[in-house]
């Protein structure tokens, strides 16, 4: 697996740095709160696992996949739920975890169908956001890193739905995608 990364933009040390900071900004804005946080699987899954623990208080947590029908790098805007959440999110203080927001139509899609269910507040936060591709407004309160437009692996992020096993964040070489 190791043989197929081009480069390594965050290593694993430099993405716990990150992910500690935000979660003490989590700790500090939502210290008088009931918090939930919504893991978006797949992508989200190790991220959502780090930050949880990094909160100082007790949260609760909850997931949902989604996918979007298209090719395999491309988001086409087009969302399906594919497992919901299984709890009631109305009149709770909700944060969204995100791996990645590329166009942010996935996003914005949540967005607006948990925005019906009424919860308390709704926020976002991504570890990494490619800002120069978005497509669809989005208010994200809590961003990891901002990269340019670069498809990446590891971290929970897939190719393919391989590499989420990579403990870093990374870039694939070429010979990889026309396997
Ligand atoms: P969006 O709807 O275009 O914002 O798509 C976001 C989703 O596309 C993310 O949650 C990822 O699943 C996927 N995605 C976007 N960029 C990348 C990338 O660089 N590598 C792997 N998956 C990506
Ligand atoms: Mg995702």
């Amino acid at each position: 697996m190791k043989n197929d990364v081009k480069n390594v933009l965050y290593s694993e040390s430099v993405i716990k740095s990150k992910v500690e900071e935000l979660a003490k900004r989590i700790s500090e804005d939502y210290a008088d709160k009931e918090l939930l946080l919504i893991g978006v699987l797949k992508g989200a899954n190790v991220f959502m696992c780090d930050l949880m623990r990094e909160i100082t208080f007790p949260i609760q947590i909850d997931f949902i996949a989604a996918s979007s029908y298209g090719h395999s790098t491309e988001s086409s805007g087009v969302v399906k739920i594919i497992k919901d959440l299984d709890y009631s999110i109305e009149g709770k203080h909700v944060i969204i975890v995100e791996d990645i927001i590329d166009t942010g139509l996935t996003l914005k899609y949540l967005i607006e169908n948990f925005k019906s269910r009424q919860p308390k507040s709704l926020e976002i936060c991504t570890l990494l956001d490619k800002p120069e591709r978005r497509i669809a407004h989005l208010e994200v309160k809590y961003t990891g890193f901002q990269i340019p437009d670069e498809f990446i692996v590891g971290y929970g992020i897939d190719y393919a739905e391989r590499y989420r096993n990579l403990p870093y964040i990374a870039t694939l070489k070429e010979s990889v995608y026309s396997k």
